[in-house]
């Protein structure tokens, strides 16, 4: 018979099973709680978290269309802190004091190491453990430390976490949680492709995992569990993994399914869209405005940014040897040249009225319709500062280099703060980014899932429990 054991997580013996955290709003005080009170882990994410009136009601965040993009940086913070402290209250209470309480924070939003240090101070105990991932957290470790809770970095290949480690957690070893390996290709959310990986082979992830277990075991860390995360669907198919002296301690961290739970948040309309997603229908693209991959459904919205960046073109203001033929701009700039060879392909956009050119940060063009022009810079003048760097409207969160990444803002991005809140608060799942795991199609044949039928954390940690 299929079992298996509980396992030490943040001091407490716990199902080895963690609710991945899902930003915005997406994993909750109360789904985290309910997995808490499961006995495994739940993770509320503490990226531009719900913060609630005095009776309990969602209130969202709001920006006065005068403000600077510092001041709305500056609210979007203190509405982020005002959020997580909420959400840990809920969480709490909902556990009843079993399981543990993570949360969880993108390492490269804005204002992030604010954000956690006013969060942990002002819920003191209930929060056992931080995890973050994104970008290579260094001062995780200490501001664990500081606040006395475990950490657990999300990593992508074993050599990320060496960096982390030589660099920095080493000075904070006894706090360190576990790793969350995230497989780049599968997980949901942002993914940790480097440079090296190519997003269309994906590559197994037994031979990372047994290597991050070599090099934990040879930095002596052979009693931190690794917690695998991305594409990790029913435990059947991962035995193999457990018990195993070259894994070692493991635990799962699970993303999508638990979207389909009574409790998650999100929209019926969300989640009739995982039920219904076929097999290839979560897409890893590149127009994130972290400058991460990530995987959401390949939807109108996805489909939309595929095309605008398809229709990019090398151009030059001034007619020499290469750049021939000149062009006309519905955007008032006449000197546009293209290249002979490209000249029929943007006469043709042109044509059908995507007559607007904006230029991106490669030194190319994107043909785009008036409307959808004036949209990217009513959002790009919007902007609201939610990460460190952002490629979409060129904001940075250090004052000292003027708030500015020093590149053209990038059209070919978006606003993932914009798209994100929307959906997170019953938006559509057809004009918004809608992030998933790549193997949400198996809601479609999950007897669980049965004519639509949704089930509770409990089911569902029971299901996972018993291999399901
Ligand atoms: C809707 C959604 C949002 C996510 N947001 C975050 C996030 O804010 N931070 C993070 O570290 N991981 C995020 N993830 C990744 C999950 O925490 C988890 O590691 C991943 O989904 C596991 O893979 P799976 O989707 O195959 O279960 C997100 C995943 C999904 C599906
Ligand atoms: S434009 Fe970029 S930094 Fe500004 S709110 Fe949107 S995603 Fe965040």
């Amino acid at each position: 018979m299929f079992k298996l054991d509980k396992i030490q997580i943040s001091n407490a013996d716990v199902l080895p099973i963690i609710e991945g955290g899902k930003g915005i709003n997406v994993s909750t005080g109360l789904t985290a709680g309910n997995f808490a009170k499961c006995g495994a882990v739940g993770t509320i994410s503490g990226t531009n978290p719900d913060f609630l009136d005095s009776e309990g009601n969602v209130l969202r965040y709001i920006f006065d269309e005068n403000m600077t993009r510092k001041e709305k940086f500056q609210r979007l913070v203190e509405y982020s802190i005002a959020g997580g402290i909420d959400q840990a209250k809920i969480a709490y209470d909902v556990a009843s004091g079993n399981g543990r309480i993570h949360m969880n924070f993108l390492w490269e939003a804005g204002g992030t190491s604010q954000i956690i240090d006013e969060v942990l101070s002002g819920v003191k105990g209930l929060i056992h453990g931080i995890t973050c991932g994104a970008g290579l957290p260094y001062s995780l470790s200490d501001i664990a430390a500081k606040h006395k809770v475990y950490y657990y970095p999300i990593i992508s290949s074993a050599r990320a976490f060496k960096i982390l480690w030589l660099r920095s957690y080493n000075k904070v070893a006894e706090l360190l949680g576990g790793v969350v390996y995230e497989d780049p290709w599968l997980a949901g959310g942002h993914n940790g492709l480097s440079s090296k990986e190519d997003p269309k082979i994906p590559q197994d992830p037994y031979e990372r995992i047994v290597d991050l277990r070599s090099s934990l075991n040879s930095l002596n860390l052979s009693h931190v569990p690794i917690i695998m995360a991305g594409g990790v669907w029913n435990l059947k198919e991962w035995e193999r993994y457990i018990d195993n002296k070259d894994v070692g301690l493991l635990a799962f961290q699970f993303g999508t399914r638990p979207l389909l739970t009574q409790e998650s948040p999100i929209s019926d309309a969300y989640k009739q869209a995982l039920l219904n997603v076929d097999d290839g229908g979560v897409s890893l693209h590149n127009f994130s405005p972290t400058g991460f991959y990530s995987s959401a459904i390949r939807n109108p919205f996805l489909i939309k940014l595929e095309e605008r960046s398809a229709r990019q073109m090398k151009v030059s203001r001034r007619a020499n040897e290469e750049f021939t033929k000149q062009i006309p701009s519905g955007n008032g700039i006449t000197n546009f040249y293209v290249q002979e060879v490209d000249y029929p392909r943007a006469m043709g956009y042109i044509s059908e009225g995507l007559d607007t050119l904006l230029k991106t940060p490669d030194d190319t063009v994107i043909f785009v319709k008036q409307a959808d022009a004036d949209q990217i810079r009513k959002d790009q003048v919007g902007c609201m500062g939610c990460l460190s760097h952002c490629r979409f409207s060129g904001w940075c969160d250090k004052e000292e280099k003027n708030n500015t990444t020093g590149s053209l803002p990038d059209p070919r991005s978006f606003c993932i703060e914009k798209t994100l809140q929307d959906v997170g608060h019953g938006g559509s799942v057809q004009d918004n980014l809608v992030f998933s795991g790549h193997h949400a199609y198996r809601f479609k044949h999950d007897p669980m899932y049965k004519n639509g039928y949704i089930p509770s954390i409990q089911e569902l940690v029971n299901a996972i429990m018993k291999g399901d």
